[in-house]
């Protein structure tokens, strides 16, 4: 699916594809497939829902800026702004062959839902800080955006290939869905409260690119002061992103978040109940479950 002529194109995908990352996207798609007793063309919903995920990053590490994506420089600082979106704009378009290729159009319709979304997750996420409007909604209306359409998109996607019944339908959708949202809210927690050795990135990157997530918004409730001079210099005293973990710690708030996320957790294992038990099934249940282990 990656192979082109254009050697540009080629250096970039090899690069995202050698790189790994965790796979997550296709292992929830293949998972809820089987978890249905398998489903036609569950490869080609595997691949397209990863190259999309894979797409979206090359767009993303560009407007935030990042500079590492899977261990390794962000491909726009490698290879340039205008290669690495049109090479991501590449990737869009072997999504739409794959896509193409199940001969659904129900499925075409419901990644173009995860797409819009996608874009609008990420748009509104810079929208909420030019006008500043930060809540606990607003939040969580990004994060079901950006990312957590997508994993939906990813399980759902099963239930249509497979003609499933709509409670299995709604099950996986569901599942999906809260699964993404636990997903996000993992990683943004880890962003200030992750261990700086194991993540291969430094810790506070969200509160020096400006980006407040819901334990950021907590804090600034908490201590309103001292929060909003540390974002407005960006982390850049000395001790700046240990003063926000002291008081997530202190206050509580690094504890309600993660309860936030058990929360998620248990809506999505609930949301599995539907379905007849399956190896499958436990498999999508401990992948939720692993969330909360990674907090640890
Ligand atoms: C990164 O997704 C973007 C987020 C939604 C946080 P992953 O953490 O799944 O990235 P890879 O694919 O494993 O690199
Ligand atoms: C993840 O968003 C990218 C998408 C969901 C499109 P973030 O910007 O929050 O995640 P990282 O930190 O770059 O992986
Ligand atoms: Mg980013
Ligand atoms: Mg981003």
């Amino acid at each position: 699916m990656l192979r082109s002529s254009v050697e540009f194109i080629q250096l970039i995908e090899d690069d995202l594809v050698t790189a790994g990352g965790k796979r997550i996207r296709p292992r929830l798609a293949l998972l809820a497939s089987q978890a249905l007793g398998g489903v036609p063309h569950e490869l080609e919903l595997a691949l397209a829902v990863e190259l999309l995920h894979s797409a979206t990053l090359l767009h993303d590490d560009l407007v935030d800026d990042a500079e590492t994506r899977r261990g390794r420089e962000a491909a726009f600082r490698k290879y340039g702004n205008a290669v690495s979106v049109l090479a991501g704009d590449y990737l869009l378009s072997r999504v739409l062959f794959l896509l193409s290729e199940t001969g659904r159009i129900e499925l075409v319709r419901l990644f173009a839902e995860a797409a819009r979304l996608l874009a609008e997750g990420e748009v509104l996420q810079f929208q909420a800080a030019a006008y500043q409007e930060y809540s606990e909604a607003q939040y969580y209306r990004i994060i079901d955006s950006k990312t957590a359409a997508l994993m939906r998109a990813a399980t759902e996607g099963a239930a249509v290939l497979g003609n499933a019944d709509p409670s299995a339908r709604e099950a996986l959708a569901r599942f999906g869905r809260a699964y993404g949202m636990a997903f996000q809210m993992r990683d943004d927690y880890l962003d200030l409260m992750g261990e700086p050795g194991q993540m291969g990135k430094p810790v506070g990157g969200d509160v020096r690119e400006g980006k407040v997530t819901l334990i950021t918004l907590w804090l600034l409730e908490e201590k309103p002061s001292l929060v909003k001079e540390v974002f407005l210099r960006r982390a850049g005293r000395e001790g700046d992103v240990e003063r926000l973990r002291e008081l997530a710690e202190g206050s509580g708030v690094a504890r309600r978040v993660v309860e936030a996320i058990r929360t998620r957790v248990r809506e999505a294992v609930e949301a599995l109940a539907p379905l007849p038990a399956t190896d499958a099934k436990s498999a999508l249940e401990a992948l939720a479950l692993a969330e909360l282990q990674r907090l640890q």
